[in-house]
């Protein structure tokens, strides 16, 4: 039997009137989603929040791009920073390059080696690359940035670094696997810092690792002599003294100091490949050449 012609036109017409019902409902709805009533939270676009300097010592070993991939995909998550990778060495080296521009990240690649005298000693480690980037800051950073050191070895948990965008001068926070007692820690009373929980005190005012504070570009430039001292074990406590604040300035983030959302995890070392491998096995027409020029092989 057929269907009356009528009837199919009245079933497009119902149709119409109820897509034009729900487009509308849509739409309705979609502008009460836009609408920010008084007490929301808004959210800040990405080209308003300051940016995060952030500072990674590094030099060539096995494990260097394993190290800086791994926090390069960290950074990756975090809007507005910028990159500052400072090899400890004379120059600047292809395979760092080669992994920043992957990164799609904002970069800036730096080299600054030490003294002569301070060449394959302990002393100078990561002094003289943390001063370039920090020079490089105090030129070229904008006034309402934050600067962060982030060892390229650390592990971060996103959470660190919107605590890190709050800082007014100083911030400090907790750093989990450091020593004896498994993390170091500003001490906290009524929202003040007192103390610090770290292991190794040595006579420190401020007894924290590198990773566990954040400085403003205002406060570094305020400070046209803040620097890292060539000193041993003392690089955190020159570099925070050298700021001129008092403890009671600190700014306790994290919840108040509660929670660890960066650790000192150090990454085992590796051993370096060797092109002899290759050439002892008679592999030299394979490609195993190519795959060794991007792993620091010698
Ligand atoms: C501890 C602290 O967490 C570091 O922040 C501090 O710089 C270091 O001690 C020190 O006083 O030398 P640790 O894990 O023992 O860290 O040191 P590394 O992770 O080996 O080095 C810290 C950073 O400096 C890394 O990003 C590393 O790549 C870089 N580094 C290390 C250099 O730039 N040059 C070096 O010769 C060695
Ligand atoms: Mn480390």
């Amino acid at each position: 039997m057929a269907i009356p012609r009528i009837f199919l036109q009245c079933l497009i017409f119902i149709e119409s009137i109820f897509l034009y019902w729900a487009v509308t409902r849509l739409r309705y709805t979609a502008q009460k989603c836009n609408q920010v009533r008084p007490g929301d939270s808004q959210v800040i676009p990405y080209s308003t929040l300051p940016t995060i300097y952030i500072v990674t010592p590094t030099y060539t070993r096995p494990t260097q791009l394993a190290d800086l991939t791994r926090l390069a995909n960290t950074l990756r998550l975090v809007p507005n920073v910028h990159w500052l990778v400072s090899e400890d060495s004379n120059s600047i080296t292809i395979a760092v390059t080669e992994l920043l521009e992957s990164s799609g990240l904002s970069y800036t690649q730096m080299a600054a080696s030490r003294p002569e005298e301070m060449i394959g000693k302990v002393i100078g480690r990561g002094v003289f690359n943390r001063r370039a980037a920090i020079s490089w800051i105090r030129n070229h950073g904008s006034d309402d940035g934050i600067i962060y050191f982030a060892d390229d070895d650390n592990s971060y948990d996103v959470r660190i670094f919107e605590e890190i965008r709050q800082t007014r001068g100083v911030s400090v926070f907790p750093v989990g696997l450091i020593l004896k007692y498994g993390v170091s820690s500003p001490i906290v009373r009524e929202g003040k810092v007192i103390g610090f929980f770290d292991a190794f005190q040595a006579g420190r005012q401020f007894a924290m690792d590198m990773a566990g504070f954040s400085v403003s570009v205002r406060l570094l430039k305020a400070r046209p002599e803040a620097t890292f001292p060539a000193q041993v074990s003392y690089l955190e406590e020159g570099f925070v003294q050298s700021l001129e604040v008092k403890k009671e300035d600190l700014e306790p983030r994290a919840e108040q100091c509660t929670r660890v959302w960066v650790w000192h995890t150090r990454t085992e070392r590796a051993s370096t490949p060797k092109l002899d491998h290759i050439r002892e096995g008679g592999w030299t027409d394979t490609n195993l050449p190519k795959l060794y020029s991007g792993l620091h092989a010698s």
